[in-house]
């Protein structure tokens, strides 16, 4: 069984990553998308919110294997303990490129069983980022163009109640 993890902060899911989602359930027997915990990164919204946003963006895919799960440490780690041989991670440009190709490869030499898997999103969705998605809905413009409609909620549930 061909079991891979989509690691990202998510903070928050922006319809890039949903798309990476959608294109490795179409590859891997089960996906688990792994929500990063870090202590020492300031998020927007709390793990479990994050865990709320992806699940509910998901609601049309729940026939597929996937499981969203909270980690922290080591991504390969993580990958070790949920038996993933794959680490899915989407490459948006040339600017993202060097920052995966350093991280493929200190997960290569960390553990040489798992392979980095790159994906290409579709092309409309390669300047979303989620700080951009921040960025633009503090200055209180629509991100509805980069969101799913559950993280569309959540920030006007966080920001506009
Ligand atoms: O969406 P992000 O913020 O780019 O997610 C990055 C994430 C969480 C996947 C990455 O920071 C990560 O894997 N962190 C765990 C530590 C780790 O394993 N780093 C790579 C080897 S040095």
């Amino acid at each position: 069984m061909k079991v891979a993890i989509y690691a990202g902060s998510f903070d928050p899911l922006t319809l890039g990553h949903l798309d990476i989602i959608k294109r490795s359930l179409n590859i891997v027997d089960k996906l688990i998308i792994g929500v990063g915990e870090n202590v020492r990164k300031k998020y927007l919204f709390t793990v479990q919110e994050r865990i709320n946003m992806i699940n509910l963006s998901l609601k049309d895919h729940s026939n597929q294997n996937f499981e969203i799960k909270a980690f922290n440490g080591l991504l390969v780690d993580f990958a070790n303990t949920e038996n993933a041989s794959f680490i899915v991670r989407g490459i948006r440009g040339v600017t993202d490129f060097d920052y995966e190709f350093q991280m493929g490869m200190a997960n290569q030499d960390l553990n040489s069983n798992i392979e980095t898997l790159f994906l290409l999103p579709k092309r409309d969705y390669i300047f979303i980022s989620s700080s951009t998605v921040k960025e633009i809905s503090y200055f209180k413009k629509d991100i509805s163009k980069y969101v799913p409609v559950p993280v569309l909620e959540a920030f006007n549930k966080k920001f506009n109640e």
